[in-house]
């Protein structure tokens, strides 16, 4: 199948407070994002760790990790599990790993990175 460019400005399409906070994600060590529910802190959340692992791998920096974490698994049911399955094929795949639990791996094609969330159905 032919290659497809894709922009990532287009593919998480930030709205303007997401695009605020992601700014606010690179250039400080800590960024709170509050606000009404349906606001897009989920989707920012899940999406600013995406693309800066993405960023990592394009500065050649593969098989970083980083962690989404809810207090319950029900809530990281609630907020994010579903989305990882719907995720684009291209970019990676989600899955329940031996060693790091449901966790999402980007493509090799962009670093191999790797998205850990916890706790795992297995410890709850
Ligand atoms: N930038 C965006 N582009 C497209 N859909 C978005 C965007 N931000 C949020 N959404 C969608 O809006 C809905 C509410 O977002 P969500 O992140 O769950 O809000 P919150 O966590 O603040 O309650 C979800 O269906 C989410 O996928
Ligand atoms: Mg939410």
């Amino acid at each position: 199948m032919a290659d497809v460019k894709v922009n990532l400005s287009d593919l998480v399409n930030w709205t303007p407070r997401q695009q605020v906070a992601w700014m606010s994600m690179l250039e400080n060590k800590f960024t709170l994002y509050g606000g009404a529910r349906f606001g897009g802190k989920s989707y920012w959340l899940r999406w600013a760790l995406i693309s800066w692992l993405i960023l990592q791998g394009m500065r050649g920096h593969k098989h970083v990790q980083v962690g989404l974490f809810c207090k319950t698994y029900a809530e990281l049911e609630d907020r994010h599990i579903p989305k990882f399955t719907q995720m684009p094929e291209w970019l990676g795949t989600f899955s329940d790993s031996q060693v790091y639990g449901l966790s999402f791996r980007l493509s090799e094609q962009y670093g191999g990175c790797l998205l850990y969330t916890s706790p795992s159905p297995r410890d709850s």
